[in-house]
């Protein structure tokens, strides 16, 4: 399954292909073609409503059509998929429309991708000034990563080598990259939307030649119940302005039900000033292993903030939980007993991965920590560099001039991080979560602070 997504003369096609194409069907009520490759066009983009679509003629002897990715050329569209014969031989092949999808010439064979046996090759292609980039997937004993090509007429492609490995052990994309889908901005920004493999939501990356990325992290993550609970996959961008897409995506619920489901707009260059995640260091990886099976209940209860809470530290002296906190959080040091980072286990997994975010999303506006997200069977984890400081309350006694400008500038962050985020309420889809609303309470309840010190 997969999606493929382009704006062509006034309309905008998707392909789609597999499960995609039944979880279409589905929800209009009607049963789904498990092999075929669709073009349907979108007729409203506020519903994402697409009609039945037109089936693409696929090359004798393909069983199954894993991957596909549309691009608009002047008066023609071009598709790319990727084929599986009955002996598991994966190719990449390319048709052109004259007639923005209605009808296809016979498909090609790509030339100079010949795969590997086991090829993911899950396309995307995009129009450069000089030709047609494309990333896809290959994968080795240890998972996908994605590389990328480039051509001048798109069926005789040359490789350019890795584009985006897989991360660290513990990263969200520890377990591989897959599925990439890359949009460019006005000026020529490229970002890479991709499944990461350990924390199956969708991460991105963000590249100006398109060989060479600097990864973001993960950008949209899995609801803890709903239709994408268990798996956020094909991402695909639908671009709609000169630096903003839709990001649609594939859902999978606990039953393993897929669906069609978007994020919504996505700033492009908001995301590609996002910070790059801090790497993780071995000895974080090995001291959240240490957390997770070493910590007993007692510490991990939120604390009644009346009485001395309990605090975790290991044997080795290399864990250390700091209090005060509603949520678990410890100091990490590596062998050398520098400090290494802090991780934070947060209620559950959507809190840590909705502050990453945040995190992420205010540091346009105000100096935050470098953070990444830990994942290990499903759980996550916010890992953050460790900060030293003086406790606020410590400098309101030993130095009120300083205190007084420390607050004074938060106030200052958190108002201008407040009036570029806060959307209406009404905006919202669902029911409000008050969580990205935090910026806004801080930053009135420090200018209030800062008022009421002043004599
Ligand atoms: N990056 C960091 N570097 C050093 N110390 C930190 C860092 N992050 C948190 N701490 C320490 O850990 C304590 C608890 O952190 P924090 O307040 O973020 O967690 P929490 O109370 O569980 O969550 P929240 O306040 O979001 O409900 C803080 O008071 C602070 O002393
Ligand atoms: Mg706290």
């Amino acid at each position: 399954m997969a999606v493929g997504a382009a704006q062509h003369l006034g309309r905008i096609l998707l392909v789609v292909t597999g499960d995609t194409a039944d979880a279409l069907e589905s929800r209009r009520g009607r049963g789904g073609d498990s092999t075929g490759l669709r073009i349907m066009t979108m007729t409203s983009t506020v519903a994402y409503a697409v009609d039945a679509g037109v089936r693409m003629p696929i090359p004798p002897g393909v069983v199954a059509v894993p991957g596909a990715s549309l691009a608009s050329d002047g008066e023609d569209l071009h598709v790319w998929f990727s084929g599986v014969s009955a002996e598991g031989h994966r190719r990449l092949h390319h048709a052109v429309s004259a007639d923005s999808g209605a009808t296809w010439s016979p498909p090609n064979t790509v030339v100079g991708l010949e795969p590997l046996a086991g090829q993911g090759l899950s396309p995307s292609v995009l129009r450069r000034r000089d030709g047609w980039l494309m990333w896809y997937v290959s994968h080795d004993n240890r998972g996908r990563r994605v590389f990328v090509a480039r051509s001048v007429g798109g069926l005789v492609w040359q490789r350019l080598g890795a584009a985006l490995d897989r991360g660290e052990p513990g990263s969200a994309d520890a377990d591989g990259v897959d599925c990439p889908a890359v949009v460019g901005t006005a000026d020529g920004i490229l970002v890479m939307a991709c499944g990461a493999g350990s924390s199956r939501s969708v991460a991105a990356a963000v590249s100006r030649d398109g060989v060479t990325w600097r990864k973001l992290g993960p950008i949209h993550h899995r609801r803890l119940t709903g239709p994408d609970s268990r798996c956020i996959w094909y991402p695909v961008w639908l671009p709609n302005g000169p630096d903003t897409a839709d990001l649609l995506y594939a859902g999978q619920d606990d039953r393993g039900r897929w669906s069609f489901l978007t994020t919504g707009r996505v700033d492009l260059a908001a995301l590609a000033t996002r910070p790059s995640p801090l790497p993780l260091a071995t000895a974080v990886d090995t001291a959240i292993t240490h957390i997770r099976s070493a910590v007993t209940a007692d510490y991990l209860a939120e604390p009644d903030y009346h009485r001395p809470a309990l605090v975790y530290r290991s044997p080795d002296g290399r864990v250390e939980q700091l209090r005060p906190s509603t949520s678990p959080v410890f100091a990490v040091r590596d062998g050398h007993g520098h400090p290494a980072g802090v991780v934070k286990l947060g209620r559950d997994r959507a809190s840590a991965e909705r502050e990453f975010s945040g995190l992420q999303t205010l540091a346009r506006f105000y100096p935050v920590p470098a953070a990444t997200l830990h994942y290990r069977q499903g759980r996550a984890a916010l890992v953050m560099e460790h900060l030293d400081g003086v406790p606020l309350a410590g400098l309101a006694a030993a130095d009120p001039n300083r205190f007084e400008t420390v607050l004074g500038d938060i106030a200052d962050h958190l108002a201008t991080a407040a009036q570029n985020n806060l959307m209406p309420a009404c905006d919202l889809d669902g029911p409000p979560d008050h969580t990205e609303e935090t910026p806004a309470v801080l930053a009135a309840w420090a200018a209030e602070l800062v008022a009421r010190l002043r004599p």
